[in-house]
């Protein structure tokens, strides 16, 4: 007795601290709208994504994520709209963080504001919402704060909110009335959803740093707005009037707006759309100090007959004159790059067409993320990338700049050499996946495989090393579903793209099933422990698929979720808001058993080891069944539950980790009895945002090792 006490209390201890590491990917594997160098301090620069929050930059080109504290209340600061590095005290950083203005996201804006790097953050509550992962994300930056005053921050908002202004180091903001343009562009006005018809706002805030001071702030402001007829105003008395500038381009307006001090100029890529997925058309101007307005867009894209809107802007701040701008898409066949060194009278590109084919001048690698450029598609033209809209010089270092993309960052070394520079994949530490489904199949050597939003999914063979491929063969681009046979592991199954694919050597080669309707997609999928049978709960209807002919199985709600006993390959469980279904019959039909109502969806795990235990997990509690779904017990206590995962605890004991809402605070758990209690695993470290929208896959093989895969975090594992 003694021994089993003491045994129990330590189980207890050993599983309330873990520590918690990135499943290395490697490539970013999201879109980055921002990157912002700290003109003073040599080596600081940050990087902002959409969904996964802020990064630092560090000296061996790897980034350390800032933001991994949010959790389930917080989720939404991942959504980086806005990013600046303070010019006078460059510990000072600020971001706008929020994640939508529609109702997906019921959570008003927030500016954090650091004085250690990122380290450690503070809240200024702001009286409306951002869109971090909105329309027009890539233009900016819209927060500035004034070179000669750093007390002094503005911040050009979204949805008709205007411009507004902090005079205490972003304590407080207030709104700047004499500055009634608010931007009247909105990317698609059909959508009814508040995504792409809210309005897009204020562009971009910058400061001629050169320019008198009016009570000790900056007199010169610019402000571009996402407005095609009047995009671009500007200030001389430090905000308290504001006049349209003579000479400006319509039809466009502008994404970036770079000061250059020492030429006195101010220099603005021009976008008729707000992106950044759209093409648009565009211009880039030079305004010099009197106001006047030089064109100086490149000759290349009206030679060679193509549309640019332009994107990315970067001034090399050491040799005045030279500056890049990027297009911010073109789809075929890649992206352009420009590079200038007489303040954009004459441009050189980084590819160009020669005799009619595409002449490449750069060289490149992607070996801090090899999949990257092993998973290009034969029709996929394009290396350079997308979305171009983050492109920055290092201000200390002449030779080194980086760029955003839809799918990592990338940069050179030696930018001296363009157009033959060396490109290199550049993300390393910046985790941006959208994690959709994880599998930890025991014992074929392989830790996890996860399926993933954008790019596919992966095979880990190891945590700690970026992945050679990504899935293809088939290839899509989103694997929404992922599951193993238990008793024959190397046998999974994936769907995506309206397809299924199933593979009997863990994730090497694929074999499309032909057999199921072509409309199908989307919902829960499980495999027969021994791979005989498949149960899909698809758009086109549930479905069995078993030697390559697929049936409809009548008994089955297509809502339902699904998973298959691990053990016995007759039991396939399945839940929905009404209660269980259980097959006895390898899937052909299901009956219901225990009735357990919920309101939203159910989501279920079946033991990796144990015939007939399964776990269901609904907004109304967590329940155990040990014997084939007839009864549920449920757990006390626990008053909501999200994603669930099954796996070994000490000993031959189970650990069973669950998102989940005890005593009214939502986080990530584990119970090592059996759901009688629950350990707090996340901590004030690491909270892996929206609970929501995690999924969980557990070890049956390392004890208490448990993967989180987040929405724009990429993929946690932990350790007690
Ligand atoms: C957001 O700010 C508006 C304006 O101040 C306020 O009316 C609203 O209650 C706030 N919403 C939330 C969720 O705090
Ligand atoms: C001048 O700046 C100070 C400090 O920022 C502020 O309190 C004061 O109102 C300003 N005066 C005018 C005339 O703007
Ligand atoms: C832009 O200007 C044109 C011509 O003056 C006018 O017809 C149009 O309504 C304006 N658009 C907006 C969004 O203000
Ligand atoms: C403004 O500056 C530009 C470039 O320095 C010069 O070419 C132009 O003549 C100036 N315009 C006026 C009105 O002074
Ligand atoms: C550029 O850098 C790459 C990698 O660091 C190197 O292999 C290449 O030789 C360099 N090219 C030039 C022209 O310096
Ligand atoms: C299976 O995948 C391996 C590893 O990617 C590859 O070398 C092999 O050619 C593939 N086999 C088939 C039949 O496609
Ligand atoms: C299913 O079809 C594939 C391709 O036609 C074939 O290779 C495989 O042997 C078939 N499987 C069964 C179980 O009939
Ligand atoms: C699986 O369950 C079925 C139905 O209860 C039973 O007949 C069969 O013996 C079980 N199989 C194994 C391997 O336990
Ligand atoms: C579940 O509910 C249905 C419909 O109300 C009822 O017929 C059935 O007996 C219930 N089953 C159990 C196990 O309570
Ligand atoms: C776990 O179970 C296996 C197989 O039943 C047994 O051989 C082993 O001794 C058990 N280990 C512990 C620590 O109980
Ligand atoms: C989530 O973050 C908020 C804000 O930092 C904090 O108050 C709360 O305690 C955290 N929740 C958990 C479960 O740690």
């Amino acid at each position: 007795m003694r021994l089993l006490f003491f045994l129990g209390s330590f189980l207890a201890s050993a599983v309330s601290g873990y520590t918690w590491k990135n499943v290395k990917i490697g490539g970013g594997g999201g879109f980055t709208p921002g990157i912002v160098f700290n003109p003073t301090e040599k080596g600081l620069a940050y990087a902002r994504t959409d969904i996964g929050g802020l990064y630092r930059l560090n000296a061996d080109d790897s980034w350390t994520p800032l933001q991994d504290h949010a959790n389930d209340t917080t989720w939404h600061d991942w959504g980086v709209d806005a990013l600046a590095s303070d010019p006078v005290d460059p510990r000072r950083v600020y971001i706008t963080v929020g994640m939508y203005t529609n109702s997906w996201d019921s959570n008003n804006a927030s500016v954090l504001r650091s004085e250690d790097y990122g380290k450690t953050w503070a809240r200024t509550p702001l009286p409306f919402k951002a869109g971090g992962n909105m329309p027009g994300r890539g233009m900016g930056e819209r927060l500035a704060i004034d070179p000669n005053n750093n007390k002094v921050i503005y911040f050009g908002a979204r949805s008709g909110n205007g411009l507004w202004r902090s005079v205490d180091q972003g304590l407080s903001f207030q709104k700047v009335t004499s500055f009634t343009q608010v931007g009247t562009y909105i990317s698609d006005s059909t959508d009814t959803s508040g995504l792409n018809n809210d309005i897009d706002g204020l562009a971009a805030v910058t400061f001629d740093p050169t320019s008198p001071l009016k009570n000790g702030s900056t007199s010169r402001i610019y402000v571009g707005t996402a407005d095609r007829n009047s995009s671009t105003w500007v200030s001389n008395d430090a905000g308290e009037t504001w006049t349209a500038m003579v000479g400006q381009p319509t039809g466009v307006f502008p994404h970036k707006m770079k000061f250059s001090p020492a030429e006195k100029a101010l220099y603005i890529s021009y976008n008729s759309e707000s992106g950044p997925y759209s093409a648009g058309t565009g211009y880039v101007y030079r305004v010099s100090s009197n106001g006047t307005f030089t064109n100086i867009t490149p000759a290349w894209a009206a030679k060679n007959s193509v549309s640019i809107g332009y994107g990315g802007l970067a001034l090399d701040t050491q040799k005045p004159g030279t500056l890049m701008v990027a297009a911010m898409n073109l789809w075929y066949p890649d992206v352009q790059i420009f590079r200038s060194t007489d303040s954009g009278a004459s441009w050189t590109t980084i590819w160009d067409y020669v005799n009619g084919n595409q002449a490449k001048y750069y060289t490149y690698d992607t070996a801090k993320a090899p999949w990257i450029n092993n998973q290009r598609q034969p029709t996929d033209t394009k290396i350079l990338g997308w979305m171009v809209e983050a492109l920055e010089i290092n201000p200390f270092d002449s030779n080194h700049f980086l760029y955003g993309t839809g799918v990592t960052i990338y940069g050179s070394h030696n930018l001296s050499s363009w157009p033959n520079a060396h490109i290199s994949s550049l993300a390393d530490g910046i985790e941006e996946e959208s994690v959709e489904s994880l599998i930890s199949p025991p014992g074929i050597g392989i830790p996890l495989i996860s399926a993933v939003g954008d790019d596919g999914g992966f095979v880990h063979y190891d945590l700690n090393k970026a992945p050679e491929n990504s899935f293809d063969n088939p290839f899509w681009s989103t694997t929404t579903a992922i599951d193993y046979a238990g008793l024959s592991p190397k046998n999974i199954l994936r769907i995506g793209n309206s397809q299924l694919a199933t593979s009997t050597n863990a994730g090497q080669n694929w074999t499309l099933v032909t057999s199921v309707p072509s409309t199908a997609s989307g919902g829960a999928i499980a495999y027969a422990a021994d791979a005989s049978a498949i149960v899909w709960a698809s758009s086109a209807g549930s479905l069995r698929v078993s030697s390559n002919t697929s049936t409809t199985i009548s008994t089955l709600p297509s809502t339902a979720a699904v998973v298959a006993d691990k053990v016995n390959s007759s039991y396939f469980y399945a839940g929905d808001t009404t209660g269980i279904l259980v097959s006895k019959d390898g899937g052909k039909t299901f009956a219901r058993t225990a009735n357990i109502t919920s309101y939203a969806g159910v989501k279920m795990a079946a033991h990796p080891a144990v015939a007939g235990d399964v776990w269901l997990s609904t907004d109304l509690g967590i329940y155990h069944s040990s014997d084939f779904g007839t009864s549920f017990a449920q757990s006390p206590n626990v008053q909501s539950g999200n994603s669930i995962a099954v796996g070994k605890g000490a000993g031959n004991a189970t650990n069973v980790y669950s998102f989940n809402t005890v005593g009214g605070m939502a986080a990530l758990r584990v119970t090592v009895d059996e759901g009688v209690t629950w350990n707090v695993i996340s901590d004030a470290g690491y909270g892996f945002g929206s609970a929501g929208a995690n999924c969980l896959a557990a070890s049956w093989e390392t004890e208490g090792l448990v993967f989180v895969g987040t929405n724009g975090r990429g993929v946690f594992y932990g350790v007690p």
